[in-house]
């Protein structure tokens, strides 16, 4: 099977999926998305992000919707594609409707999803650590609903790339360590992982919530709360967390290298523990 898409009940090539130019997704960014990965020909992790899906789609007043048809629907296309290491993306849209700010009346919700195969990264990132920068973070006032609106992570990663690195990290304008461009962080300091508490300022990472799991699991110490440029320079580890990311070492901020500059333990566990969770749902 070819790679999917699927337009408001449609199946397709990828390569054959258009929508409207008048879709609220495409000229506002009015639109909500989740990313699911899949190992071994199973979608990880469904319920948590349909759960999410819901509660963007509720803070940003979209109609009601029947999140159990999307998410049968986002099932059904991936057991289609017969793709098993897949990235399953389902965006939904305030509809398609003529140019107008305000909500349009009453019209149906455009729900877009693909199927794609997802390419391991070579060299292997994982084993090597990655690089980054630190960007001051222009982005708005509700990082926990997943938007589309991702203009300034994208300019994050662009900048990081053009720097020879690999991921940016958005630090707030009064020096918060907020998280990856499309990812959440953690740092390792005095033998505690820390990472910034639940806030409109980031995502709800469903990958962060599994690793807090984990070290509650493993009994290592854990604190969500703020902490700055500064305790991220001097941190044991740093790492990042998301769905594809799964636990990704950094290696080097800014040019200086994070501790010894090699990838450390508590990294390596927690990325074995998330495997050995994806074996077991
Ligand atoms: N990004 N923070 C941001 C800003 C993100 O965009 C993401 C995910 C995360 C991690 O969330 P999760 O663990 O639920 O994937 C944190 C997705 C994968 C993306 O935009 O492609």
């Amino acid at each position: 099977m070819p790679e999917l898409a699927y337009i408001n009940g449609d199946v397709m090539p990828i390569d054959d999926a258009v929508v409207s130019v008048e879709d609220r997704g495409y000229q506002f960014g009015d639109a909500v998305y989740e990313v699911i990965a899949s190992y071994g020909g199973k979608m990880f992790c469904v319920k948590e992000h349909f759960a999410r899906l819901d509660r963007s789609m509720k803070e940003l007043h979209f109609p009601k919707v029947q999140i159990d048809e999307i998410r049968r629907a986002a099932i059904d296309l991936f057991s289609k594609a017969k793709i098993e290491r897949a990235a399953v993306y389902i965006q939904v849209s305030r509809g398609v409707s003529p140019r107008n700010h305000a909500f349009p009346g009453k019209i149906p919700v455009q729900v877009v999803m693909t199927v794609r195969k997802i390419e391991e990264k070579n060299p292997p990132i994982r084993e090597m650590g990655i690089s980054t920068i630190t960007v001051e973070d222009l982005r708005w006032g509700r990082c926990d609903i997943k938007t589309v609106q991702l203009l300034p992570n994208v300019l994050a990663k662009q900048k990081a790339l053009d720097a020879g690195c690999y991921d940016a990290i958005f630090i707030s304008k009064d020096g918060i360590v907020r998280e990856g461009s499309s990812s959440n962080l953690f740092i390792l300091s005095g033998g505690t992982l820390i990472t910034h508490p639940l806030t409109p300022d980031i995502l709800p990472g469903i990958t962060r919530s599994l690793v807090l799991d984990i070290c509650r699991e493993k009994e290592y110490p854990v604190q969500e709360r703020f902490f700055d440029k500064r305790e991220l320079y001097e941190a044991d580890e740093v790492f990042l967390t998301g769905t594809i990311t799964e636990v990704l070492p950094v290696v080097r901020i800014d040019g200086r290298a994070v501790s010894n500059g090699k990838v450390g333990p508590a990294a390596r566990a927690l990325q074995e523990g998330l495997l050995g969770r994806l074996k077991s749902e």
